[in-house]
């Protein structure tokens, strides 16, 4: 079955993507980044982290790559709103990166591999894009370590089903932990490994999101009962549980970072 993308390119997926920025989902590569270097950042989507990428190595540049065109335009248009001179964005696929070996000081995806049926191809093609001593970052959520409260059977469903989705679109929902093995597995050298909870708050940015995902089951394959689910059952349950005066939900980042020697 082909790849395919589960979120989609709804408002309400680029913008649940465009509240995500360097401060809040990538601290953890800051330290690996230089004044004047040169970085791609794959699978941009809105671009909001990748602009503060470029803020963090200016006078260097950012190279944003994405294969929505519409994602490109929406990244774009941000570059413009926030004056940021040293960025810009064009429309790519990560399985083949449209830059000559050697290319760039760092690569960065957020959010990417998760998607991915071939992640050993997309780092081959990341390994070919870095220089020498060239430093990677990637983050991607662990589905099986998320926390959920209070359970109920209808919110469970709901989880359930999403989960299905993706994976019925060749992703990996357990992509997180095995982010080291990949890195290492493609050649890269002193790998880090780290992880962190991001606690949605409040709780509808998440619980709003997903409803409208499965209401709208984006990229359902051909072929799929989509009646054998109750969306209607499983969107409440998302709702209810957003207003719940209980409700909690942590999503787990995996986070690792690594060197081409
Ligand atoms: C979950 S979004 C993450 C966007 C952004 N990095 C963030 O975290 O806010 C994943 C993005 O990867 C893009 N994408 C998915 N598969 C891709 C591929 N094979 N090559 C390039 N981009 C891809 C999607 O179009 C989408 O915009």
């Amino acid at each position: 079955m082909p790849e395919k993308y589960t979120p989609g390119y709804s408002s309400n997926a680029t913008n649940f993507m465009a509240n995500r920025t360097v401060d809040s989902h990538a601290v953890f590569f800051l330290p690996y980044l230089r004044p004047g270097m040169k970085l791609l950042d794959c699978g941009c989507g809105p671009g909001t982290i990748t602009l503060g990428l470029a803020r963090a190595i200016a006078p260097g540049t950012v190279t944003g790559i994405d294969q929505e065109a519409s994602q490109i335009c929406i990244a774009a248009e941000n570059t413009l709103k926030q004056a940021i001179a040293n960025a810009n964005f064009r429309q790519a696929n990560i399985y083949d990166l449209p830059f000559a070996n050697e290319s760039f000081d760092a690569v960065f995806s957020h959010a990417l591999f998760e998607h991915l049926q071939e992640p050993a191809k997309a780092l081959q093609e990341i390994f070919r894009v870095l220089k020498p001593e060239g430093v990677i970052g990637l983050r991607s959520p662990d589905w099986s370590g998320f926390l959920i409260a209070p359970s109920t059977p209808e919110l469970d469903q709901a989880m359930s089903y999403y989960k299905w989705l993706q994976q019925q679109n060749g992703g990996n929902l357990e992509v997180g932990r095995e982010l080291r093995a990949l890195l290492r597995q493609a050649g890269f050298i002193n790998i880090k490994a780290s992880a962190s909870y991001q606690c949605y708050e409040p709780l509808s940015l998440a619980a709003e999101y997903l409803a409208l995902q499965i209401e709208v089951a984006v990229n359902v394959p051909q072929g799929v009962e989509k009646e054998a689910y109750d969306v209607k059952l499983m969107s409440n349950a998302l709702r209810e549980w957003s207003q719940h005066p209980d409700g909690f939900f942590a999503q787990t980042w995996c986070e690792v970072v690594g060197h081409k020697g």
